[in-house]
Order: C-alpha cells, then structure tokens, then sequence
C-alpha cells in the first residue's frame, strides 16, 4: 500500500511540487509516541523522553538528543518513505555503538552532502563508515579518535570546531580537503600540515593568539581571524585572496613573493603603510584596510608596484591625509572608499592619472567645501559620496535666489550624488541640468528651509530621484510666473524628478502660488508636498495665509488681521466679539496709506453692529461676515449693495414686517447665509413673506367721512385762512387728525417713537411740561425720554445713538444747559447726522433763549441760519411744533411682559433690539 502511494507521489512530482514526506512512525508500541508537530518539527515520546525531530523535504534532518537517549535506540520512529535530504544534523546526541551509515538507515534517511555533529565525543572511523559519499562534515564540541576520518576519503569540506584531536592529526586528515575551517582549535598549522593536504585551496583559521599559520602550495584563499597575526614573508604562490582580521605588523614589510589579487585586512594594528610595501603583488586588485587602532599612515609611493589596483577602500583608519602622486601608482583605480577618516582636503593633483576612477566615497571625514574643488577634474566618476561634512553650499549663498553652479558641474557622467548631512541649502544648477544620467541624488538631513519652483525642474533627466528628507522645508516658493507655468506649460507626460520632499511645509502665504499649482495640477512635480500638520499643501490654496498685513497695510486693535498674496492680495480682517458697534470701527483698524490694492474680507461676527453705511466699506470687499450682530433693517438699495460683497446675516434680529418686503427680497436672493438667517419674531428670512404695507391708515371708509367732513367746513376754513394766526392754529389741528396730507415716512413706521427729546438735565422742568402736552390729546405721540426710557447704568453713547435712530424726529431742547452738557451736544450730533443722510428733517430745535444770548458753537449757528427752529415764547409755539413734527401715533403698542430673565436675540421683537436695555414702559 505505501509502496503505492510512493509510486504515485513520484509520478505526481511530474507535473506538481512533491507530496511532503509523511512525518516518521512510530513502531515500537508501547516505548514510543508522537507528541505533537508544528509544519517542520514534531516530537516524540522513546522511553519517557522527548526526542526533538525536524526537517524539510531534500533540504535538512535534524534529532536533537535528550539526555539519555541514543541513536542506537530501536524505538526511535522512522520515515515510512525514504527521505533525501542534503544535509542530517545530530545535536547532543552521544556516539552510537552503530555506525551513523546505520542510524540513518534506521531512520529511512539518505544525507547527500553534509553530516553535521554537535556535542559528540569518542568519534572514530567505525563511525563513519559507509558514508563515503559525504562531501562535507562539521563538527562542533566533539572529540575524534585518531585517524577517524579515514573513512571518509572524498570529503571535500570539513569545518572543525572546538574538536579535540590527537597533536599531529592535522595531517592524517582526508588528502582530497578542499577547504578547511579550523575554529578555536588551538593548534599551529604548520607547512608540513598542509602538505599532506594537497587540493586545499580554502583555509579559515578562527582562533586565539599563540597560533601560528603558516602557507602551503595550493592555497588560494586564506582567511585569518585572530589576535596579533603575523603574516608569513613569503605569500603561498597561488594565494590569490588574503583576509586577515587582526593583523599586528605595525609596518608591513614588503611580501619576498606576492600572488595577490586581493587584500582584506581588519582590526589591524598597522601604523604605517610604507613606501613598496606591495611591491611584489602586481597583480594586486583589490586592496582594504578597514578599522585600524591607530591612526593610519601613508608614505608617498605606499601604492608602488600595485599597479593593477582597481579598488582601495582606505576605511575607519583615522587617516589624516593622503601624500601627494599616491594614486599616480593606481591609475587603472576605479573604487576609492576613504569613508570614516579624518581628512580634511585630499592634495592637489590625486586625481591625474586615474581617469577610470567611477566611485568615490569621502562620506564621514573632516572636508570643507574646497574639496568639491578637488573633484572638478574626475569627469569619469559614476558614483559620489561627499555625505558626512561640513561642506556648507558651493553654488552660492543661502539668500541668493538665482542658484550657481558648483564645481561639479562637469561630472556629466555622475548617476548617484551623496550629499547627506553636509549642511547644503540650495540644489545647484548644475545638479539639475548638466548630470542627464542622475538617477539619486541624495540631500537628506540638511539645511534646506526652502525650495523653489526651479530647485524642482531637472529636465531631460529620466527617473531621478531627489531625497530632501530630514531637511526643515517651511516653504515651496512660486512665484505667479512660476503657478502659470506649472499650470499651463508643464508637460505632464514628459519625465520629471521624484522629489521626496520632509512633511514640514509652514502652509502660509508663502506656500500660496505653489499651493494652487499643486491645487490644479498635482502632476506638475512628482512630489506630494505635505503641510507640517499632515495634510496636502494642495489642498485649500485660498485658505493660507500669513498672520499681519501685507507691506504698506497695518492693522491696529481691536481687529487682528491676516493675508496672502494671488491674483490681488487679500486682506481678512477679524474683529468677532470686539464689541463694535459700527463697521466704521473695524475698518479704521487698518490703514493703507501706500499699501497695494487688497481684497478685502471684513470678519465681524459677534459684535453689536447695529447697521450698516455704504460708505463706511473699504472698496473690494468680498466677504461681511456680519453674524451674530443687531441688524435689524437695511433699506433695500443697501441690501443689494451688500449682497455683491458676500454678506452673511445669520443671528441677527432682522424685521421681517410690511416695509422691509423689498429688502428681505433681496437678501433672501443674495445672502451667503440665506438659509441661516432668521427674522426677530422668530421664523426663518426664507419663509418671511410680508404683505405690502397699506397706503392709507384708515380704512377707506373713514377717508370718506373725513372727506365729507372738510367739504362741510369748506368755507368755514376758507373764511379762517386768511388770518396767519388762525391759519396756523387750524392747520396744526388737521395736521394732528392727519387730515393734512403727510409726506410719506416710509421707513418711519417701522421706528419705536415718534419724538427722542433730547434736553440737559436743567431743562427737565420744561421738558415734563412738554411731555405732558404732546404725550396727550387726539394723536398722542410716542416720546422717548431719557429719565424714562433709558437703562439705568447703560452707555450712553450706545443709547443716545440707538434713541435718535429710534425716534422719527429729535426734538432738541437747546437752552445754555444744553449748550454745556457734552451728552446733549452728541445728541444734537447724533441726530443732524441722521437727518443729513436720509435728507429729512429729522432735527426739530426747541431755543428756550433768543439765539444772540445762547453761547452757540459754529455747526449750531449755522444749522439754526438754514434751518427753522421753534422758538419757546413765541405765542404760536404749539401750532409751529405740531407742524414741525410728524402726526402722532397713538400709545406705543404694549411690551411683553414679564421680560424675558435672559437676552433671547431670536425671541425679541425688533423694536427692543435697538435699544437692548430700554426698561419696561406703560403706554399711557
Ligand atoms: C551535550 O550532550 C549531553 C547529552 O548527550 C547533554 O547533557 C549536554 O548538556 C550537552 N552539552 C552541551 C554543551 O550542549
Ligand atoms: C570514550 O572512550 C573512552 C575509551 O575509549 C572511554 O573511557 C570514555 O568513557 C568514552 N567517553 C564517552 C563519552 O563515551
Ligand atoms: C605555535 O607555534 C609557536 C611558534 O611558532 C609557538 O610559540 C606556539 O606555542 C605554538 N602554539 C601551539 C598552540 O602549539
Ligand atoms: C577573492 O576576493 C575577491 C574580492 O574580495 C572576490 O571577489 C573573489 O571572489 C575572491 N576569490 C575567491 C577565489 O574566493
Ligand atoms: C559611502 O559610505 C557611507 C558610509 O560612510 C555609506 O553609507 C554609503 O553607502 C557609501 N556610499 C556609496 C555610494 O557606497
Ligand atoms: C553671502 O552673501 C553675503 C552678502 O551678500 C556675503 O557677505 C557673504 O560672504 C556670502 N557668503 C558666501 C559663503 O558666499
Ligand atoms: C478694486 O478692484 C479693481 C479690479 O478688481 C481695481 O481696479 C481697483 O483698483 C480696486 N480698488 C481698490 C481700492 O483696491
């Protein structure tokens, strides 16, 4: 049945990988059993102890050995189909009373090229009988009888370590040995030793001191790892590789006979290298001397006779410098690796005769930027690495723009360049357009701080890459020259360097013409520039900026500014929650005498902006962000002058009644916002729809009888007329039934009062007279008073602004007292300038005095000569007043009550807004 299975296996290994050999069975019931296996190792149970087994199919068997357990032991499981392996490993497994050609045999297991032993003593040739075939064996920590590997007489490899032999037994070693390794042996070999071994071309030797080498005919190879080597004067005549880690000649003498090719020494305590010291070994290739543990010396002439040198590696040596003409005995050199020294410049003229020279190392040494001078001439090299010094920039200044070229500019041939840690700033010229074959060129951990759009064009060169890594770029400079370019130029399917640039871009203003370069063509560069945060510097070009203003432009308190360059630079201007109460004061923040045309972006959120002037915008204005303000109403050619400068609205108490229909047209149009907005009654600015308001406030009815009452009285009046006083009293009376036509207020009605008086404190007498007349008859009007109506303990400022705006007119009470208290001259300010803008009279003067006995200031003087004033003791004072002032509306609507306990700005009805701390007030 197995034989089967075996037939089809090797039938399947046709045309599938060979089935894995079963693991070995165990046959000896009772003594022993598996226990347990992972995919190459499987444990068993013979006798109570756990033999460790493990193999891959035709590669290796390994047994390690329990203690007490042998390989003579018949219990021992076995491969049910034969496995071949190359290699049989016994570990800790003592010698068999068998041989191991019948161990294996036990086994089912055929070793084809190596037995390994480790741990094994007593070994003698009855061992390793039948195992002739081996063409190897390793032995680690055991001991051979004398004599054992008689046996053995094809190997070819033996690796003896910490084996102990009878003295002598070198010789008596298998004469077809090719290559021996001796390992901590302890034993001399000696020329006789090797004698007897005439096919041994490899000899390792890795020992202690006290052991002397020494050369044999046919050597080829030697490698020597030991304290204080001595190296025989005369070389094997066919040595043609010598490795020698520890070598003690302080200054070598020259070789009597040298067959060399290569010499590989390490640790070596050599000082000197002397002049002639290779004089024997012209066929000398490869030279290295590597970690010395003194400062290493050359004499001039220390090449001399190696004249087919083609790779010195002068490596860890603490060399200081190189005597001049020395590599004038190397001229076919193409390797130079003087990596790790101590060199501060290399002589003038090394290079002269080594034209084939395509790899230079001088990483990790004491060079200045002078040595690049040095290079000038190599134009063969292929390969250089100047990583390691202090070399600074060699194509000029760290601040210069326009980059030179270096001394390197002629070594067009160069495919790699090592540049690392060597304190550059600047990617030269030369780098980018003289060296079509560069295909690395490596700049990491430098002093790069920026890079510009240039630094990245290495045209025409296919496939290089560029490593900045390591260095703290803060900015990708383009100029707007250079985004259209990348934009609108750049050939995307043309070849272009792979740029691994350090995530450590600032992402500022600076970054701005790159960032949209990148923003619109990320193809342009192949490079993934990366802000210091993490993201793409392509990601938001609009979004960077630079904290400040740009020159010419300062920014003051309370507003912090901050810009970037484009097209037109812009200009964002942050004053959210300043407690501004006008536009006016964020834009006086900035001044720009000389400053360019900016775009201008107002970020005014959070503020107590209670309405805007056209006149107080910068021009250019692109975004107002006016949110969380007290806006209530805009007229509605404001509105859509706005709306052109990105307005946003939201959180603020807009009226959403009958007179604004026009404005909340527009925004609801033209809103950045729109959909965030609301109206103070509550309800969003999009499902605001007022009604126009009506013309005529009483129904058309009551018009009719009005109408048939003043044709009644037709003559009656026509009689009245002709006589002023009476004429003026008669029309003060309609005017107060609103039976004179009025001039049309439209914006009006939508004001709290009708009269702001506005008086001094000394004045307060008569102004209660005054209040009690016009608060009464058949129009009362709405006053606002300020002993009434203002908060206690609000600003001032704040409330005699918002009381003029509140009111249709302001009646100022201008008497000496008034002349000096300051609050009623702003009042008078306050008030005029309303009137001016709107171009209504708005200012109605009450003079308690003759105007030649009132101390007047010019503005007074001159707005009483254009302007009529009501005069107090005129005998038509009333009549003139009532005239003077807009017919009255009847009690204010009642307020709500009880006050809300906390501001809701959403909640309020638009006429508190205007004026927040107004105190709560009876109609009366
Ligand atoms: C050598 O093998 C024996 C068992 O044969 C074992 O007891 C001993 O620990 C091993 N020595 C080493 C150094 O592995
Ligand atoms: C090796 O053989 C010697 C005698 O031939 C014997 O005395 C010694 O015990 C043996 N050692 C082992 C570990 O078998
Ligand atoms: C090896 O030979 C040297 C003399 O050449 C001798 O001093 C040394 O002791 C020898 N070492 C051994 C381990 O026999
Ligand atoms: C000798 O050394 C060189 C370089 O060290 C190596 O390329 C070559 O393969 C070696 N030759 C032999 C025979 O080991
Ligand atoms: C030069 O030597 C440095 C070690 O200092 C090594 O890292 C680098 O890879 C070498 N350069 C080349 C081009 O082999
Ligand atoms: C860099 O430029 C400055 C002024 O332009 C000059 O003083 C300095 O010497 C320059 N440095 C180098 C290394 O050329
Ligand atoms: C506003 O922008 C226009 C062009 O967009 C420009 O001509 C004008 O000078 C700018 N005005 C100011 C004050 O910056």
């Amino acid at each position: 049945m197995a034989r089967w299975v075996l037939v089809l296996a090797l039938v399947g290994a046709w045309w599938e990988p060979a089935e894995p050999v079963e693991p070995p069975r165990c046959t000896a019931a009772g003594r022993c059993a598996a226990a347990g296996s992972g995919p190459s190792e499987h444990n068993y149970i013979v006798d109570g102890l756990t033999v460790f087994l493990e193999y891959t199919d035709s590669r290796y068997f390994k047994i390690i050995c329990p203690k007490g357990l042998t390989l003579d032991n018949s219990a021992l499981p076995s491969f049910e189909s034969q496995l071949r392996v190359s290699q049989v490993y016994f570990t800790d497994c003592p010698s068999p009373q068998s041989s191991y050609a019948e161990v294996l045999e036990r086994l089912n297991v055929v070793v084809l090229d190596k037995l390994s032993l480790t741990n094994v003593s007593n070994l003698t040739a009855a061992h390793f009988a039948q195992l002739q075939h081996v063409l190897a064996l390793e032995l680690y920590k055991a001991a051979l009888a004398p004599r054992a590997l008689a046996a053995l007489p094809q190997l070819q490899r033996l690796h003896l370590d910490s084996v102990r032999v009878a003295p002598g037994e070198l010789r008596h070693l298998p004469h077809s040995l090719e290559k021996l390794d001796l390992v901590r042996m302890g034993t001399n070999v000696t020329a006789a030793d090797l004698a007897a071994l005439p096919h041994l071309a490899k000899l390792v030797v890795i020992d202690g001191p006290n052991v002397r080498v020494e050369m044999g005919p046919e050597l080829r190879v030697l490698s020597l790892d030991m304290l204080d080597v001595v190296l025989p004067r005369e070389l094997g005549p066919k040595l043609l590789n010598l490795t020698v880690l520890g070598w003690a000649e302080l200054r070598p003498a020259p070789w009597l006979q040298c067959a060399l090719e290569s010499l590989d020494a390490r640790f070596v305590k050599v000082e000197v290298l002397p002049a002639g010291w290779l004089q024997r070994c012209a066929a000398l290739r490869s030279l290295r001397v590597e970690m010395a543990e003194l400062p290493l010396r050359l004499e001039p002439g220390a090449l001399r006779g190696a004249a087919k040198l083609e790779e010195i590696r002068l490596m860890s040596t603490a060399l200081q410098y190189l005597p001049p003409g020395l590599l004038d005995d190397a001229p076919e050199l193409k390797l130079l690796d003087l990596r790790h020294n101590r060199l501060l410049e290399l002589p003038g003229g090394l290079f002269a005769k080594t034209n084939k020279l395509e790899t230079l190392n001088l990483s990790s040494n004491q060079f200045t930027h002078s040595v690049l001078s040095s290079l000038t001439a190599v134009t063969s090299l292929v390969t250089l690495d100047v990583s390691r010094n202090d070399l600074h920039d060699s194509c000029g200044n760290k601040t210069d723009v326009i980059r030179g070229s270096s001394p390197l500019q002629y070594l067009t041939k160069l495919r790699e360049l090592r540049l690392s840690k060597t304190n550059s700033s600047m990617i030269c010229r030369d780098w980018r357009e003289n060296m079509p074959h560069l295909k690395t060129l490596d700049l990491t951990y430098n002093s790069f701080e920026y890079i510009t759009f240039a630094d990245m064009q290495f045209n025409g060169i296919v496939d290089v890459t560029v490593d900045l890594q390591g260095n703290n770029i803060s900015t990708l400079e383009y100029t707007r020259d250079n985004y259209e370019y990348a934009v609108n130029v750049v050939d995307a399917a043309s070849p272009r360097a792979q740029l691994k640039l350090p995530a450590t871009l600032r992402c500022d203003c600076h970054d701005y013409w790159a960032a949209r370069a990148f923003h619109e063509r990320p193809t342009h560069v192949a490079a993934e520039p990366r802000c210091a945060g993490g993201g793409k510097l392509g990601r938001a070009p609009d979004a960077l900026e630079c904290a400040g203003a740009p020159t010419g432009v300062t920014c003051g308190a309370p507003c912090a500014c901050a810009w970037r360059p484009g097209p037109r630079p812009v200009l964002r201007v942050r004053c959210a929650g300043a407690g501004l109460r006008s536009v006016r004061a964020a834009v006086a923040a900035v001044r720009a005498p000389r400053g360019p045309p900016v775009d201008w972006e107002l970020y005014l959120a959070d503020n107590r902006i209670d309405r805007v002037d056209l006149d107080d915008l910068p021009h250019n204005l692109t975004v107002l962000d006016l949110r969380n303000n007290s806006v209530s109403s805009l007229s509605a050619t404001t509105a859509s002058e706005l709306v052109k400068h990105g307005l946003r609205l939201a959180d603020n108490p807009l009226a959403c009644d009958c007179g604004a229909a026009d404005t909340l047209a527009v925004l609801r149009a033209g809103l950045q916002d729109a959909a965030a907005a609301r109206c103070a009654a509550g309800g969003a600015l999009l499902q605001a729809r007022p009604a126009p308001c009506a013309r005529w406030p009483a129904p058309a009815l009551g018009a009719a009888a009005a109408l048939a009452t003043l044709l009644a009285c037709g003559a009656l009046l026509a009689a009245a007329w002709r006589q002023p006083g009476l004429r003026l009293r008669l029309k003060a009376a309609l005017h107060r039934r609103g039976w004179l036509p009025a001039q049309p207020e439209p914006e009006d009605d939508a004001r709290r009062f009708d009269v702001f008086v506005s008086f001094s404190h000394g004045d307060e007498r008569f102004v209660r007279q005054l209040a009690a007349r016009l608060e009464s008859g058949p129009a009362p009007y709405r006053l606002c008073l300020h002993y009434r109506d203002w908060a206690p303990g609000g600003w001032i400022p704040a409330q005699i602004a918002a009381s003029v705006r509140a009111s249709r007119r302001t009646v100022a009470v201008v008497s000496e007292h008034f002349l000096r208290s300051s609050w009623a001259r702003a009042e008078f300010q306050e008030a005029h300038a309303l009137a001016l803008r709107d171009a209504r009279p708005r200012l109605v003067v009450v003079l308690l005095d003759d105007p030649a006995r009132l101390p007047l200031d010019d503005r007074l003087r001159r707005y009483l000569a254009t302007n009529t004033y009501v005069r107090w003791g005129d005998p038509w004072f009333w009549e003139k007043l009532y005239l003077a002032l807009p017919r009255g509306r009847g009690p204010a609507p009642p307020r709500p009550r009880p006050r809300p306990p906390r501001w809701r700005r959403a909640r309020r009805p638009r006429w508190t807004s205007r004026l927040p701390r107004w105190t709560a007030r009876t109609p009366r």
